[in-house]
């Protein structure tokens, strides 16, 4: 695995396979990496000759009251994982290298960036959009993998992806989780001992919701209410939202439709830790 942090080298290195005929695959990440990542790699891995893994944990995607200072990092071991998951190129570039001190553009995504997360995050997307646009043209890539897990951020690149025409595809990997449920987020290390076992009630709720739907509840509210009973029962949980979806527009539906599908999302606090989950629920 060659390691390249100058995004003058990378860009040669991606010209070259791409003069090669080369199939390129990225798998954008902030590092700390897990199973979730891992599964983000070998996806990758089957859709490409090469496969680059970015770590650049992006100042501008974190509020200045957010967790950019303290967001965990690991290089080395980071390193060893991406090799063994089948990296071929990890890109890791410094704040500098991304934003010099002359830095003035930024990418934003309208209205989709402004719901759910956007709520509580109003800048963030703006930085996502702005730094994946960035890796997009400094790996020059064919496909480019993002989790499920970060729903809202897949539309809002996807969206992103068609509106300014880069000519590549976006493909995405289901949710990791822990054997109870939780799924994998570098996030999960600052839970308590105690937060940690009261978080397993975000895929609880989630299953409990998709059982609903199943049944054939119609009414979101009665959903939601039945999953913030659920979730206010552990004593640290704040909820942000919780929100049942059109999973393409992300407008809260004012009935579970009789088929197609539905985007049930969540964001709550434990303590200092803010989680996100989500399920697509498909109605046959
Ligand atoms: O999902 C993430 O880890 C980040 O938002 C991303 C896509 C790597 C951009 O910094």
């Amino acid at each position: 695995m060659r390691i390249i942090s100058s995004v003058r080298e990378m860009q040669q290195a991606t010209d070259n396979f791409r003069r090669a005929g080369k199939l390129i695959g990225v798998v954008p990440t902030m590092g700390y990496l897990h199973e979730g990542h891992l599964s983000l790699i070998h996806l990758a891995r089957r859709h490409a000759d090469v496969v680059i893994t970015t770590i650049f944990v992006n100042p501008t995607q974190f509020a200045p009251n957010e967790d950019f200072t303290k967001y965990p990092r690991d290089i080395e071991r980071d390193t060893a994982l991406a090799e063994s998951a089948g990296t071929d190129i990890l890109f890791t570039p410094s704040t500098d290298e991304m934003y010099p001190r002359e830095y003035r553009t930024y990418v934003v995504v309208e209205q989709i960036t402004k719901m759910l997360e956007g709520q509580f995050r109003p800048t963030h997307f703006r930085g996502v959009t702005t730094i994946v646009t960035k890796l997009f043209n400094i790996t020059k890539p064919h496909v480019a993998v993002f989790g499920q897990k970060d729903a809202q951020q897949v539309v809002v690149i996807k969206q992103m992806v068609k509106d300014l025409n880069f000519d590549l595809e976006i493909i995405v990997a289901p949710i990791v989780r822990e054997q109870d449920g939780l799924a994998l987020s570098s996030r999960n290390v600052y839970l308590s001992e105690s937060e940690r076992k009261q978080s397993i009630v975000l895929s609880s709720a989630l299953r409990r919701a998709e059982e609903y739907v199943h049944r054939g509840e119609k009414t979101p509210s009665r959903i939601i209410g039945e999953m913030k009973k659920m979730i206010t029962a552990q004593p640290s949980a704040r909820v942000d939202y919780i929100s049942i979806a059109d999973p393409a527009s992300l407008e809260d539906v004012s009935a579970i439709p009789h088929h197609g599908s539905v985007l049930i999302s969540l964001a709550v606090r434990f303590g200092q830790t803010r989680l996100i989950d989500n399920m697509l629920v498909y109605i046959p």
